[in-house]
C-alpha cells in the first residue's frame, strides 16, 4: 500500500499502474474521452485538442500526451470542456462536407459519432467545404481531402506500422494536406494497398474502394454465372452492425445470405489454402533439403507484402514463394471447372483485404486478358450488401458451402490470423502426425497477435528457424536482421498487424476485438474434423483431375511488377 500511488479523476481516486498517459487512466473509471488524432498504436501527435481535460488549477491537458502524476486531480466533463469540445467539432465541420448519407464512411465516421455526442445541431459558422476531391487512382482505397481532419492518424500508420511513406503532410496553415510525394496519383506511389490508412481514418478521407455496383449487375444478368468464394477472415468479422459478435463464426450464415443474393455457387477459399499449404511446403522441403542459397523462403500469400518487397527488396524477390494466394489459386481452378459452361461466367473474392483487388488486376493472374477473379469485394462492402438486400441476417439459417469444392482442413482456415500458414506448413511438413504433436505445434511460439515472433522446430532431422511477422515494419526489420547475416529458413508476412482479422477490409475493430477474432478462427479449426492440408479428401481429386500436369501452371506466378493502376 505504501507504494501504490493515485491520482483523482472525476473525484473518484484511481491507482497508477503503469498507464502511458492520461486516457488510459480515465478508462479505468469507465469514461471514454473522445479523440481523433490518439491511436495506441502509434506515436502521440496531440493536435486534435479533443481529449483535454480539467486539472485542479483550471489548467488543460491533453489527456493523450500526459502521463499521470501521483496527487494529481482532474475532471473529463466541465461546462468549459463541453463548450471547447463543441467548439473544435464546430471548426471542423465548418469546412467539412456536410452530405453523410452519400458517404461512404456513414455510420463509423468518428466525426459524424462526436457530432452527435456533443449534441452539435446547429454549426454557427458558414460551410466553406469545397466539393470532393477525389482520388482513386488506387485499386484499393479512394481519398477525398475535403473530408480530411489533418489528424494525421493516416500518415503515421503509413509511416511507422506499415514504413512504406507513401503518404505525407504537404503545405503549411490552412493550405495543409495528406498527399503522396509531389501529388503524384497513389497508383503510381510506392502505395502496397493495404489499406491501413483507411482502418485509421476517422472520417470519410480515406475509404475502401467501393465495387459493390459491378457485382449487382453480374448478378441481375441471368444470363451469367456468378461463382463466389470467401477468405477465412471474413466469417469472424461481420461486425455489430450485423448482429455478430466479435469473432463468432458467421460462415454458415454469409453462404445462405450470399445465396439469397443470387451467387450461382459459393465455396470457402480454405479449401484452397489447402493446395497452398501442400505446394508451399513441397516448396520449402525442396530448398531445405537441396540447401539452396535461396533461403529463407517468404510466404506469398499477402499481396501488399508481395508488392513491398518487389518495390523495397526487389532483390529478395527469389526468396518469396512461388506459390499463388489461396485466392488465386482458387479462381484458376474454378476457371478450369467453368471451362466447358455454356453460360459467361464472373467470379468474385469475398475477402478482409483491399490489396486483393491490386492482385486480381495484376497481368500475372491474366489468362488471355482476362482476369480470374473478377471482383474483390472487402467484408465491409458484404455487409452492406446484406443490408441493402434485406436479409435478415441474425434470423436467417446457416447454409453449407456448395460442391465439388466443399471440403475444407482446419489447417486452411487459421489462415486468417497471423501465424496460421507457419502452423498450417508445419502441420504438413511434421513427420509425427499425431494429435500430440498436432497440438504441440501450436505451443512452439507461432501462435499469438505479437507482430514479431520466432521459433525452431525439427523438420525430420533438421532444426528449422521461423519468422511470423505482421506489420511491414517488422518485417522490413526482420530483413534487415537477415541481411546482417541471421539465418532464418521460413518467415511468414503479413502486411496487416495481427494478420487477414486485422485487413484493411474489414469493419474497424478493437485491438481486442481483433483478438477474438483469431480466437474465432483457432475455435473454427477445433470444431474441423480435418486437421492437415493433406487429408482433405479433395486435394487428391484435384492433383488426379483439374491440376494434373499443369501444377505449376495453375498454382504457381513469377512476378514481374507491375503498377497498381486500375484497368
Ligand atoms: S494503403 Fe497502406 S501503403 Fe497505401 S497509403 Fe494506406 S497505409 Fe500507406
Ligand atoms: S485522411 Fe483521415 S486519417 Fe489522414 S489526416 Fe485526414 S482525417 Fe486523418
Ligand atoms: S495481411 Fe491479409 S488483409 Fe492484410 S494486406 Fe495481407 S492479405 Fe490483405
Ligand atoms: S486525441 Fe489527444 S490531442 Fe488528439
Amino acid at each position: 500500500m505504501a507504494n501504490k500511488q493515485f491520482m483523482t479523476v472525476d473525484g473518484i481516486p484511481v491507482e497508477i499502474n503503469g498507464e502511458k498517459n492520461l486516457l488510459e487512466l480515465i478508462r479505468k473509471v469507465g469514461v471514454k474521452m473522445p479523440t481523433f488524432c490518439y491511436h495506441s498504436e502509434l506515436s502521440i501527435y496531440g493536435a486534435c485538442r479533443m481529449c483535454m481535460v480539467e486539472n485542479q488549477w483550471g489548467g488543460l491537458e491533453a489527456a493523450c500526451s500526459t502521463p499521470p502524476k501521483a496527487g494529481m486531480e482532474i475532471r473529463t466533463n466541465t461546462e468549459r470542456l463541453r463548450k471547447y469540445r463543441k467548439m473544435i467539432l464546430e471548426l471542423l465541420l465548418a469546412n467539412h462536407c456536410r452530405d453523410c448519407t452519400t458517404c461512404d464512411n456513414n455510420g463509423t465516421c468518428k466525426l459524424q459519432d462526436l457530432a452527435m455526442r456533443f449534441d452539435i445541431n446547429d454549426v454557427r459558422f458558414p460551410n466553406t467545404a469545397e466539393k470532393p476531391k477525389i482520388e482513386d487512382s488506387s485499386v484499393s482505397i479512394v481519398r477525398d481531402a475535403h473530408k480530411c481532419i489533418l489528424c494525421g492518424d493516416c500518415v503515421r500508420m503509413c509511416n511507422e506500422v506499415q514504413n512504406v511513406g507513401a503518404i505525407d503532410f504537404a503545405h503549411r496553415g490552412s493550405k495543409m494536406t495528406i498527399s503522396t510525394a509531389f501529388d503524384i496519383p497513389l497508383a503510381e506511389s510506392p502505395c502496397v494497398g493495404c489499406g491501413q490508412c483507411a482502418q485509421a481514418c476517422p472520417t470519410g478521407a480515406i475509404v475502401v474502394k467501393n465495387d459493390i455496383a459491378k457485382v449487382w449487375k453480374a448478378l441481375d444478368d441471368r444470363g451469367t454465372k456468378v461463382t463466389v468464394q470467401i477468405a477465412p477472415a471474413v466469417r469472424v468479422a461481420l461486425g455489430r452492425e450485423l448482429g455478430i459478435a466479435p469473432g463468432e463464426n458467421a460462415m454458415g450464415r454469409i453462404v445462405a445470405a450470399l445465396r439469397r443474393m443470387g451467387f450461382d455457387e459459393i465455396y470457402d477459399t480454405s479449401t484452397s489454402a489447402d493446395l497452398t499449404v501442400l505446394e508451399e511446403s513441397n516448396e520449402l522441403a525442396k530448398r531445405l533439403g537441396e540447401g539452396k542459397a535461396e533461403l529463407p523462403l517468404f510466404s506469398s500469400c499477402c499481396p501488399a507484402w508481395v508488392r513491398y518487397c518487389e518495390t523495397r527488396y526487389p532483390e529478395l524477390m527469389e526468396h518469396v514463394s512461388t506459390c499463388k494466394s489461396p485466392m488465386q489459386m482458387f479462381a484458376a481452378v474454378i476457371r478450369e471447372n467453368n471451362r466447358t459452361s455454356s453460360r459467361k461466367c464472373v467470379h468474385v473474392a469475398v475477402m478482409p483485404c483491399t490489396a486483393k483487388k491490386f492482385e486480381a488486376v495484376r497481368d500475372e493472374f491474366k489468362v488471355e486478358g482476362k482476369q480470374d477473379v473478377d471482383y474483390v469485394l472487402t467484408t465491409q462492402e458484404l455487409v452492406r450488401m446484406i443490408k441493402e438486400s434485406g436479409i435478415m441476417f441474425r434470423d436467417i439459417e446457416p447454409e453449407a458451402v456448395d460442391m465439388p469444392f466443399g471440403t475444407m482442413t482446419g489447417a486452411g482456415v487459421i489462415f486468417g490470423v497471423t501465424g496460421g500458414v507457419t502452423e498450417a506448413v508445419l502441420r504438413r511438413l511434421a513427420s509425427d502426425k499425431s494429435n500430440t504433436a498436432l497440438m504441440s505445434i501450436a505451443y512452439t511460439g507461432v501462435r499469438g497477435m505479437e507482430g514479431v515472433k520466432e521459433a525452431r522446430v525439427m523438420v525430420g532431422e533438421k532444426e528449422v528457424r521461423i519468422g511470423v511477422v505482421s506489420g511491414l515494419k517488422n518485417a522490413s526489420d526482420l530483413i534487415e536482421r537477415i541481411k546482417a547475416g541471421e539465418h532464418f529458413d521460413f518467415v511468414e508476412v503479413m502486411a496487416c498487424p495481427g494478420g487477414c482479422v486485422s485487413g484493411g477490409g474489414q469493419p474497424f475493430a478493437s485491438n481486442m476485438e481483433r483478438e477474438k477474432r483469431g480466437a474465432g478462427l483457432y475455435s473454427a479449426d477445433k470444431l474441423c474434423s480435418i486437421k492437415r492440408s493433406e487429408e482433405n479428401p479433395l486435394m487428391m481429386s484435384l492433383y488426379n483431375g483439374i491440376l494434373k500436369g499443369r501444377v505449376h501452371e495453375l498454382l504457381h506466378v513469377h512476378y514481374h511488377g507491375a503498377k497498381q493502376e486500375d484497368n
